[in-house]
């Protein structure tokens, strides 16, 4: 277990689900802090976390970035909307499709890194960790950290933890922070410097790449896609902007993944019934000649999005508050003034389980999604597990995209078990910014699938986006 996972053991289990039995206790709007205002109902959500709204990001956020800060941490609304526009070009659904045969590599790496290990317990919070890293640094750091290729931990994931750690600390507790800082002892000073040595990676990749392929390099990658882009007064971003937007966007599109993976693949070998009806919906697709599923052959497939997104509901990867700062003047938020300047929230892990919106909200029902028409305009405010509005994520797309062709590819081949390690209790849901299982592993017995299962009703089927 890393001193990550350490660390979010300690702090989430405390926020994470005192903040939602405080919200089933006293209703929708909880004072969770001196200045500081959870809100629970969907009326909020437009408020916080719409295109028109004025609330931005909590200054908490900037801590979380290195510096210059990228766009996950920009709290002003108009270079927020800048980099975006800037940005989405690169993340649209074509360039996205164009990444395919890059994903589908590392797709091919993991069939290949499993296959020895059938029959015996794996742990795929690693090997999920390792692969989305293998991915997104493939398509913005034009290069594979070969996690799933090594048998040692990549020093980029170790540094990364690192930085998630100290980032936490620097958030919660300040104080302790600034005086660890300041102590001349070695270890912590190498500790402190993981967030330099990730830029310097991101620095040394970036010039490397642009060493090998050039500034308009044509690779099918989505670096390239952000070299190439343009602010609206027709200007690029510079190097040092690149290499640092970069590095976030791997940190953005890698420990997310790879959590709602290992949710999903852990519920999946708790349910048993749902593999079976999956593998059946899989073996009516004509195609996956080769062992990996295209994009285009699982895009719509009704039980695939009802699994996911009921793996996306209950363990979204992304759970707690998203803190957004009161603007000027305050605002009446449920019939309450709330001051400017108030740090105000909503965590998705609460409006997931609104018993209302979702009945028997704790367990695994992907028939919830399954039938259209039952799907109701409260569901589809209340799932956030992307949040919404303006700073919604950025790589949705991509994460489909990645979530998709990984659990079909995987789930046709293999079937999933639990290992004797890995029960309730080691899962415990922790957060810290995002989520983990308290046991920092999660062991899975993976066995070939028969190529043949007996077909059941794979119902009608939506899509939540
Ligand atoms: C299952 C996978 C993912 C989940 C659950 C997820 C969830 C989220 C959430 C909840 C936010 C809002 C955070 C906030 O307001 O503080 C966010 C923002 C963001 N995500 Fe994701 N994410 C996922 C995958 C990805 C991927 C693959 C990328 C691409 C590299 C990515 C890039 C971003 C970026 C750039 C933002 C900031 C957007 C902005 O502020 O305009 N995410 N994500």
């Amino acid at each position: 277990m890393s001193c990550y996972h350490h660390f979010a053991k300690f702090q989430g289990r405390y926020l994470l689900r005192t903040i939602h039995q405080l919200h089933s206790r006293y209703g929708p709007t909880v004072r969770v802090g001196p200045h500081e205002v959870s809100f629970s109902n969907q009326e909020i959500i437009k408020e916080l976390y719409s295109y028109q709204t004025s609330f931005m990001k909590a200054p908490v956020y900037d801590g979380m970035s290195m510096r210059p800060v990228g766009i996950f941490s920009m709290r002003d609304k108009k270079e927020h909307n800048q980099r975006r526009r800037l940005l989405s070009h690169a993340f649209s659904q074509s360039n996205l499709l164009d990444t395919e045969p890059l994903i589908k590599e590392h797709v091919n790496e993991l069939l290949a890194f499993i296959k020895p290990k059938l029959g015996r317990p794996v742990d795929m919070l690693t090997t999920f960790r390792r692969l989305s890293f293998d991915i997104v640094g493939e398509l913005f750091l034009g290069q594979s950290f070969n996690g799933l290729k090594s048998p040692a931990t990549p020093r980029f994931l170790i540094d990364l933890d690192s930085h998630f750690v100290l980032a936490g600390i620097k958030m919660n507790f300040p104080l302790i922070y600034y005086i660890l800082e300041l102590l001349p002892i070695a270890a912590v000073r190498h500790f402190f410097a993981s967030t330099e040595r990730n830029r310097q990676y991101g620095k040394d990749a970036f010039e490397n790449y642009i060493a090998q392929y050039g500034r308009n390099s044509g690779r099918r990658d989505l670096l390239t896609k952000v070299v190439v882009a343009k602010d609206d007064e027709g200007a690029p971003l510079t190097d040092l902007e690149i290499y640092t937007e970069v590095a976030h966007l791997v940190h953005a599109g890698s420990d997310t993944t790879s959590t709602t993976l290992t949710y999903l693949f852990w519920l999946l070998a708790k349910h048993p019934e749902w593999q079976s009806r999956l593998r059946a919906e899989l073996m009516t697709v004509p195609s996956c000649t080769d062992g990996v599923f295209t994009y285009k052959e699982v895009i719509a497939l009704p039980v695939l999005d009802a699994i996911i997104n009921e793996a996306l509901r209950l363990y979204p990867a992304a759970p707690a508050s998203l803190p957004r700062e009161t603007p000027s003047g305050g605002r009446n938020l449920n019939g309450i003034f709330i001051p400017e300047k108030t740090v105000v929230s909503m965590q998705c892990y609460t409006t997931h389980r609104h018993p209302d919106v979702f009945p028997d909200p704790e367990e695994f029902l992907p028939e919830r999604w399954l039938d259209e028409k039952a799907v109701t305009p409260e569901m589809r405010t209340m799932f956030m597990p992307f949040s919404a509005g303006s700073r919604a994520c950025l790589g949705i797309n991509l994460a489909w995209m990645e979530l998709k062709v990984i659990t079909a590819t995987l789930l046709k081949a293999y079937k999933v078990q639990l290992a004797s390690s890995t029960t309730d209790e080691s899962m415990l849901f922790l957060d810290h910014f995002l989520a983990l299982p308290k046991s920092g592993r999660c062991d899975l017995i993976l066995t070939k699938a028969e190529s043949t299962e007996p077909t059941t009703n794979s119902g009608l089927g939506t899509q939540v986006k």
